[in-house]
């Protein structure tokens, strides 16, 4: 049964709602003070309340704030005069769901209660998920994943932080680089030493330059009289995680080398040397292989970074992380915002299972955290999340990111044809894929030939022949 408390002073309006509520086909119960509503939550445990605002005694508002604190799952819709902004405002702080203006439109009401019992049926197919043992602090900076990409992931960092060589984390823009440099840091010897951090890519190169060797006293006209140490300094017996390393300049970049080479700086403008014991980490988004080839990047600094190196897969190659990362952002979310968030509604997630998450895992925190922002209730609807979820860039449609997914397999093919000392990957390649994809359009269109020609855009003469070539091929075989 729809069990529906109305909670209103004015015994006609009362009245009229619980004739409406019974012919809709709902278990109403009335209550005319707050204090009395109070207690029927308590006693009648109903899914959702009517609640007048304007009530003698304690008022709606404070109604609202109460039963949400003892009952954050009850659907709260708030009745309220049609242009008092001020109280929407306060209600929706205080997390009630929607509002019903008055003079009393029926058919509002109806429609703010399918919403509202449609969502109720959605949070009780969610499983309740805390993770309350562990102090938000804690899960803030913890990576989460299952993935075999992922767990490769934490193998690599275990290894990593038991040495204190130079480390390289390459990745897309949001892929968890940061957090996996701390973790690095946090898992070795220097976990009680400090991690400093520089983005190289947000300074000019001069600024980058003293911030990271700090100057002497005088070195340039605006230097601080004293002199002032710089991060590699700052980092001595602790971790420096150079970010967006690729941004460096030429110049800087021959002189990054020789510090790593001897482990000791000079201050701009000063003579002495110093020795310090710096493990250094750097972190891009770019492909420095690449650059080295262009000539944007020194070849000789990019091999001493890449003999340990690490690269952290995109969001789109390890789907299978994305329930877990929800759960644990929106646990994060709840705390961060004071408001109870039980989850996403399997619609919702589909939507974001099909999205391809350009901006990787910081795309997806940011994307619930507005979600959970605007959502109405507890539960994370399909009109909560951004339009771009909505009609962006889908895994299946989006051929940047085919090309991405391709080219790593490509790579791995690539390898082993160079080790095999093969003189004809282009021939295996080409039909390796022209294979895949008729049988895979095969497939999708039931075998009907012209249906999967169509789809191909190719003829269906060409089809069957290309047919008839591959069950040759695999009758050779
Ligand atoms: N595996 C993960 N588990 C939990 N949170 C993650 C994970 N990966 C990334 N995050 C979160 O996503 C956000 C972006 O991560 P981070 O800043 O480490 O990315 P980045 O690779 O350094 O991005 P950029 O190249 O833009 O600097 C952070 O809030 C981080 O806590
Ligand atoms: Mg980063």
């Amino acid at each position: 049964m729809k069990n529906v408390l109305v909670i209103d002073d004015d015994e006609k309006i009362c009245w009229a709602f619980k004739q409406f509520l019974e012919g809709e086909g709902y278990n109403p119960t009335i209550a005319n003070s707050a204090e009395e509503g109070l207690r029927r939550i308590t006693s009648d445990k109903p899914d959702v309340v009517l609640l007048d605002v304007g009530l003698p005694g304690m008022s709606g508002l404070e109604a609202l704030a109460e039963i949400k604190a003892h009952h954050p799952w009850v659907i709260v819709v708030i009745i309220t005069a049609y242009d008092d902004v001020e109280t929407t405002i306060e209600a929706m702080r205080l997390h009630a769901f929607d509002f019903v203006p008055k003079p009393i439109d029926l058919d509002v009401v109806k429609g703010v209660l399918e919403r509202a019992f449609r969502t109720q049926s959605v949070r009780s197919t969610l499983p309740v998920e805390t993770d309350s043992d562990s102090p938000a602090e804690q899960r803030e900076h913890r990576l989460v994943g299952k993935s075999e990409q992922m767990r490769e992931i934490y193998k690599l960092i275990g290894v990593m932080a038991s040495n204190a060589t130079t480390v390289l984390i390459e990745g897309e823009t949001g892929t968890g680089k940061d957090l996996v440099a701390r973790a690095i840091h946090m898992g070795s010897e220097r976990k009680d030493k400090p991690f400093v951090p520089i983005d190289c890519g947000a300074l000019p190169d001069e600024l980058l330059e003293s911030e990271l060797f700090g100057y002497e006293a005088g070195a340039f006209t605006g230097a601080k009289a004293q002199g002032k140490p710089g991060r590699f300094e700052l980092a001595d017996s602790g971790t420096l995680f150079l970010d967006e390393v690729a941004n460096m300049s030429p110049a800087l970049q021959v002189k990054l080398l020789r510090t790593l080479q001897t482990q000791e700086i000079e201050r701009l403008g000063g003579t002495r040397t110093l020795k310090v014991d710096v493990r250094v980490i750097a972190a891009t988004n770019r492909e420095l292989g690449e650059m080295v080839k262009l000539g944007e990047f020194r070849a000789d600094l990019y091999y001493r970074f890449k003999r340990i190196s690490l690269h952290l897969p995109p969001l789109r190659e390890r789907q299978e992380d994305i329930p877990l990362l929800v759960t644990h952002f929106l646990q994060l979310i709840q705390d961060e915002l004071g408001k109870p968030i039980r989850g996403i509604s399997e619609e919702g997630m589909k939507l974001i299972q099909n999205y391809a998450w350009p901006g990787n895992v910081r795309e997806l925190e940011n994307c619930l955290r507005s979600a959970a922002t605007l959502s109405r209730s507890d539960v994370i609807l399909p009109d909560d999340l951004p339009s771009e979820i909505h009609t962006g860039h889908t895994l299946t449609s989006d051929s940047s990111h085919l090309e991405t997914s391709l080219k790593s397999v490509l790579r791995g093919i690539t390898k082993a044809a160079i080790a095999e000392g093969s003189q004809q990957l282009y021939d295996d390649v080409v039909t390796l894929l022209d294979k895949a994809l008729i049988e895979l359009a095969l497939d999708e269109c039931s075998d009907n030939h012209s249906k999967t020609a169509e789809l191909l855009g190719i003829s269906r003469t060409t089809l069957i022949k290309k047919i008839k070539q591959q069950g040759d091929e695999n009758s050779r075989k």
